[in-house]
């Protein structure tokens, strides 16, 4: 049996990342119901929210699901202490240092992952006690590596760095992606992009459709000196990169940067002054789809291409 899907108990080894002001109980229930692994993104809810979502997704879903928790999130000891008390069994931690809580989730017996953007930071991951790693590259949405390593150059050095299940993320949106990251060395997939573009996806509409519209080089990795970040190239981009150019620093970023522009960009639809956070993939993906579709034509996809791959060589 394929080993990610052993350790989550899923059908397919496929899993939803889990993302600020897009992933809810509704994206987190339909992925799991449909197979996959879905997960609540913990980042941009406050604790009580978070509890909320949690007993929602219970109640949609019978299958797996998880919890994604950003390691900087200003809360964290509460949003530890719900995971706890709510029973929660998967954990995806990222934005920080594994070894402060993976020892304390895993006495709890959740099932812990870990995102990484390299292979040092992979080996730190799995010496910290995680059960799998997220590696994932620079063509990512949302937040980034700073050393812009991709995807097919990142997979099969993270698999030569560690021995536990590792999954691949980043540019990943088709049966054959997919299937290309299986034979880099990958045991699985974690998806942001193909996702947050699905019908049940907390994001806007207006956002939404901006995504599926966009070309190739679209987005572009912002933002290194606070916390490297893939935006859409809209008017907010097109001044914080006019102040990256004039070499303002961090403060004066932050300043530029103001409080809740993912939230105006990606929940509230304002596609001109809100931070739009999306993978390069997107300019791949045409569709809104819902998410058991997504799913579906994955597999199906996956399906077909190794028996084409099997019959090239
Ligand atoms: C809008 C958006 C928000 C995201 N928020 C988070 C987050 O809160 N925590 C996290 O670990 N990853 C976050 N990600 C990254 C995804 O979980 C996933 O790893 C990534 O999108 C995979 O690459 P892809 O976009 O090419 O599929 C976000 C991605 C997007 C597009």
């Amino acid at each position: 049996m394929n080993k990610v899907a052993e350790l989550f108990k899923i059908q397919h080894p496929i899993i939803a990342g889990g993302m600020v002001w897009v992933s809810g109980w509704r994206l987190a229930a339909a992925v799991s119901n449909a197979g996959g692994l879905g997960l609540l993104g913990a980042g941009s809810m406050h604790p009580d929210v978070l509890r909320e979502h949690i007993r929602k997704a219970r109640v949609a879903t019978d299958k797996p699901f998880g919890v994604n928790v950003p390691l900087l999130y200003p809360e964290i000891d509460k949003v530890m202490d719900i995971l706890v008390e709510e029973g929660v069994k998967v954990v995806f931690t990222s934005a920080g240092n594994p070894k402060t809580w993976t020892a304390m989730l895993k006495s709890h017996g959740m099932t812990v992952a870990h995102v990484v953007s390299s292979s040092k930071f992979a080996l730190k991951a799995q010496e910290a006690g995680v059960d799998a790693v997220v590696a994932e590259g620079f063509e990512a949405g949302g937040h980034n590596g700073r050393e812009e390593t991709t995807t097919f150059v990142l997979i099969p050095q993270v698999r030569q760095a560690i021995s536990i299940p590792l999954i691949a993320a980043g540019g990943i949106a088709t049966g054959r992606g997919m299937l290309a990251a299986m034979a880099l060395g990958a045991d699985g997939v974690q998806m942001g992009t193909a996702f947050a573009l699905a019908e049940e996806s907390s994001a806007h509409t207006a956002f939404k459709e901006k995504s599926i519209a966009l070309q190739e080089g679209d987005t572009m990795l912002c933002l290194k000196k606070l916390a490297p970040t893939r935006l859409v190239k809209n008017d907010f981009y097109a001044r914080v990169a006019l102040a990256e150019n004039a070499g303002m620093d961090a403060d004066e970023l932050r300043d530029i940067l103001g409080k809740g522009r993912a939230k105006l960009g990606i929940f509230e639809g304002n596609l001109v002054d809100g931070e739009l956070e999306i993978g390069q993939i997107a300019s791949l993906i045409k569709e809104i789809k819902p998410a058991k579709r997504i799913i579906d034509d994955i597999v199906e996809e996956f399906n077909r291409a190794k028996v084409v791959f099997a019959n090239k060589n």
